[in-house]
């Protein structure tokens, strides 16, 4: 009984302690990239791939995001979408998006975010968005709810919560991976929805978007082919904030799914089905 309650309160101190250093990462990382988002030049980023670039921007958060991690965390993992893999001997793994919405970023829309999710042995325990250009900090940790503050303008952190919406005036909103197989699955999603729903929209930040079904601004988000760095933070929110997250088979969501269907949860169901349509 002693050393289990000695071992929930390491937990808990440490727990504390990797929220503020993911907190104060993202607003380091945020006030840095605002001043390189001021006069970013387009032509400056390079091509990944065919559908994705990078720019120094997000390399320079990157660095600064792990190094921050590494002082206070030698011995935890890291998956970083630019530098990959970092092994480590405890069951804590960060996973990193230093700018998610980079497309967004190099065409100056405001809409991009800093991504940090914390998974202890598997389950994300804490999430972290924030979008600098906005000052909207999002922040969930695992059976403490979400919240939304902004560190810029200071005063007190509000609660969030998904909206009520279930039919009529529903936002749908969706993104997709790199691979041909997503992108069909996303256009054909897109199609149904466009023609039947509402709206449905690509904002260009899956945690933004993520963040904002948390908030109740929007219903849900669609992702076939889903990167880990893009959601882990975001799926705590949604979670956190009384919404539904599944893989597209319905399935819960883990950090081993291919895909990604977020939801307030009243409109979930209907998601799924559009999902499976032939
Ligand atoms: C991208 C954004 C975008 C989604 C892309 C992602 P990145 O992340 O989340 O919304 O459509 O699939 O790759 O590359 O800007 O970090
Ligand atoms: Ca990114």
């Amino acid at each position: 009984m002693f050393y289990a309650l000695c071992s929930m309160k390491i937990i808990y101190m440490n727990n504390a302690k990797i929220k503020k250093i993911a907190i104060e990462a993202a607003q380091e990382a945020g006030k840095m990239l605002l001043k390189e988002f001021e006069n970013f030049d387009r032509t400056k980023s390079e091509l990944k791939s065919q559908l994705e670039i990078v720019t120094k921007a997000d390399l320079k958060s990157e660095k600064m995001i792990i190094k921050k991690v590494k002082n206070s965390f030698p011995d935890h993992k890291i998956l970083a979408e630019e530098s990959g893999k970092q092994k480590g001997s405890a069951d804590y793994l960060w996973i990193i998006d230093p700018i998610d919405g980079t497309t967004n970023f190099s065409m100056h829309n405001p809409l991009w975010s800093i991504s940090i999710g914390v998974a202890y042995q598997d389950e994300i325990i804490l999430g972290v968005v924030y979008a600098p250009f906005m000052d909207e900090m999002f922040i969930a940790e695992s059976g403490e709810g979400a919240k939304k503050n902004s560190p810029r303008q200071g005063g007190a952190s509000k609660k969030i919560q998904v909206s009520n919406i279930t039919e009529g005036k529903v936002l749908n909103t969706f993104c997709h991976g790199s691979s041909k197989a997503a992108l069909k699955k996303a256009i054909k999603y897109y199609n149904y929805q466009k023609l039947h729903g509402f709206d449905c929209r690509q904002l260009g930040s899956a945690a933004i978007e993520l963040s904002y079904v948390a908030s109740g601004r929007i219903e849900s988000i669609v992702i076939p082919g889903v990167n880990a760095w893009d959601v882990a933070a975001g799926v705590l929110l949604v979670r956190e904030a009384g919404g539904r997250v599944t893989d597209s088979d319905g399935s819960e969501w883990t950090l081993r799914s291919k895909d990604i269907v977020a939801s307030n949860g009243k409109v979930h169901d209907q998601l799924l089905k559009v999902l499976k349509r032939k």
